[in-house]
């Protein structure tokens, strides 16, 4: 199979397309954005350089993007690529609407022109938006985003239904919890948090700690993801929308606890009220994915954790 990753220089799709490449011919796309250190990206592209192609190309250039098409007949695609983060989307929505919307609008309308009938995309948990009901499940309703970024990713979601509906493509939206692990994004919290820990510098922490997250770990996430597009494969006529989560919220204080064990340092802690945009608590309803792909989280946080200051350790020689 040949199959299109975007945002393979990002840390969902690198790890993806790596567990492709084992069997598959894989064609990344990325633009290398520098919304977080490129030199990341460069050491996840040096990683798969052998065993996959990769293009610097921006998915909101629908002449560029088209070239891509045209050069190769694809099976799959895996849309990975976008303007992640809730809290930049306060303040730079454009990049939101331009990577998100106009980009994903691209990918489907070339998906669609070039006859290709089955496509993975990356949702978030984000479009549950202040839902109280928890566990979040697939069946609640998202319409009242609290962050531009989750808008656009609802946007998604409705764009993939009119695209199934309109021209029979199969799609699979995957709802991602707070996904960590080695080479995971400086953005957000665990490796914000390992940094100024290592560098003695103080972490923010909002709403004084009282939040939770579903942290889910990367290879978890993997095996969703590979299920998932199994799935797409063996089926048709399909149109889903999946949460992928640990589905065991973690405080924030016990999680800022593991890292001082594994770091060996207390955290000095700048406690903050709850920021615009964030959501208390995540907390991922998993019956589906359970059900139709067979799958279920094995890492627990005090392991992922461990991996995660592992890596860190190792790779910025702490
Ligand atoms: N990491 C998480 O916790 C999480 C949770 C929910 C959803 N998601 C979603 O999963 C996907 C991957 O997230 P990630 O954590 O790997 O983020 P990431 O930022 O590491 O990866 C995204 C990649 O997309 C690329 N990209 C951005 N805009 C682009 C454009 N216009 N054209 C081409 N490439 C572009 C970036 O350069 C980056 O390499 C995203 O869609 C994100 O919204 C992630």
């Amino acid at each position: 199979m040949r199959i299109l990753v975007t945002g393979g220089a990002g840390f969902i799709g690198f790890y993806l397309a790596k567990k492709l490449s084992e069997k598959d011919e894989v064609v990344v796309v990325d633009n290398l954005s520098d919304y977080y250190d490129v030199k990341l990206k460069e050491a996840r592209l040096e990683q798969i350089k052998d065993r996959v192609e990769f293009h610097k190309i921006d998915i909101s250039d629908l002449s560029s993007l088209k070239k891509i098409f045209e050069k190769y007949e694809f099976d799959l695609i895996c849309h990975i690529a976008a303007q992640a983060g809730v809290r930049y989307s306060l303040i730079n929505p454009w990049i939101y609407e331009k990577s998100n919307i106009l980009g994903t609008l691209n990918i489907f309308e070339l998906t669609k022109k070039f006859n290709i009938k089955k496509v993975i995309y990356a949702s978030s948990s984000s479009v549950y938006g202040g839902n109280k009901k928890v566990p979040f499940s697939e069946e609640d309703k998202v319409d009242k985003p609290i962050s531009l970024y989750a808008a656009t990713k609802i946007d998604n979601e409705l764009m993939a239904h009119t695209y199934h509906y309109l021209y029979k493509i199969d799609m699979i939206g995957l709802r991602y919890f707070t996904v960590y692990g080695p080479f995971g994004r400086p953005d957000m919290a665990m490796f914000k948090f390992t940094k100024n820990i290592f560098e003695d510098k103080p972490i923010e922490v909002y709403n004084f700690g009282n939040m939770k997250r579903d942290f889910t770990y990367i290879d978890d996430i993997i095996d969703g993801t590979i299920k998932a597009i199994n799935f797409c494969l063996n089926n048709n006529d399909i149109c889903e929308i999946i949460n992928l989560g640990n589905s065991k919220p973690i405080e924030l204080n016990y999680f800022i606890k593991l890292l001082e064990k594994e770091i060996g340092k207390e955290a000095k802690k700048n406690l903050l009220s709850l920021q615009p945009g964030d959501v208390l608590e995540t907390y991922a309803d998993i019956t589906k994915a359970k059900k139709i792909l067979g799958w279920e989280p094995k890492t627990e946080i005090e392991e992922g954790v461990k991996k995660f200051v592992e890596w860190y350790r190792d790779y910025y020689g702490k």
